[in-house]
């Protein structure tokens, strides 16, 4: 399998989603990896239904139709974990720099957030037909929004990392990991390289759940079934699956913290 060539890609100038445009395929029959890539998306999608935005010459948006198999059904999110780690693994191939995954589908570079993944499935009554695993890196100047539409400090790859000089190496990287990782998404090899580029680990953390009460602690790790692990106040461990989770990080007393906000 880690030879296996892409079958078909789909390139559009525009569209509004190339998730969406995979969800599509995935209902037409398209095979696994299946690659989808847009130049400019008009209503690209984040996770908890925020907008991503996608310019033009600078950005990468792109979406693998992938089909997941009976036995990982109950690791649904271990795919996005899967994007982000192709695309950490991508990064560090060429770059000194810190990379990091901020649980569960964000890509930082020295703490700052240069991609986001989200991945959905599509389903035929009870049954699941397919997965688009969508990718969205900031990777040239130009890519990152103003500041102020931001609720996380962002960056750009190349900012941190010259070697970064063309977007169609970058996105053949992030496949050749894809290829790599996906055949292997439940082994323990693939959560340990999730775990191990975990961001803030140790840090008072504080998780928003929508329409719930707030939840402090610290964060401890991520369990093997890929829920965020956090010590309470009575140093008991409680494990929270991602759903509708907003993870805040909670400043050292007296800190300031870049622009991350409920
Ligand atoms: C997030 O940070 O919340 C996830 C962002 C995912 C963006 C990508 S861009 C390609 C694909 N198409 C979309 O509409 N979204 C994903």
């Amino acid at each position: 399998m880690d030879d296996l060539s892409i079958l078909s890609i789909y390139f559009y100038d525009e569209t509004d989603s190339t998730n969406e445009r995979g969800l599509e395929l995935i209902t037409a029959g398209a095979p696994e990896y299946t690659l989808l890539v847009a130049e400019r998306q008009t209503t690209g999608r984040g996770r908890l239904g925020r907008k991503w935005v996608t310019e033009s010459g600078s950005s990468l948006a792109f979406s693998v139709i992938l089909r997941p198999k009976a036995e990982e059904i109950p690791y649904l999110g271990f795919f996005s974990f899967l994007g982000a780690l192709c695309v950490c693994l991508a990064i560090e191939e060429k770059c000194a720099a810190k990379v990091e995954v901020k649980w569960p589908n964000d890509v930082l570079i020295d703490g700052k957030k240069t991609a986001g993944v989200l991945a959905e499935s599509s389903f035929q009554g009870e049954k699941l037909a397919g997965t688009v695993l969508g990718i969205g890196i900031n990777l040239f100047k130009g890519s990152v929004p103003p500041s102020s539409g931001l609720r996380f400090p962002a960056t750009y790859v190349q900012a941190h990392c010259s070697a970064i000089d063309s977007r169609e190496k970058f996105l053949a990287n992030v496949m050749k990991n894809l290829f790599y990782w996906r055949p292997r998404i439940l082994d323990k090899a693939f959560i340990d390289a999730y775990r191990q580029r975990l961001a803030f680990r140790g840090r008072k953390v504080m998780l928003l759940p929508s329409g719930r009460e707030e939840v402090k602690g610290v964060l401890k790790g991520v369990d093997d079934s890929g829920k965020l692990v956090l010590e309470m106040k009575n140093r008991e461990e409680k494990s929270f699956v991602a759903g509708d989770l907003r993870i805040r990080i909670i400043p050292p007393q007296g800190v300031g913290y870049g622009k991350e906000k409920p």
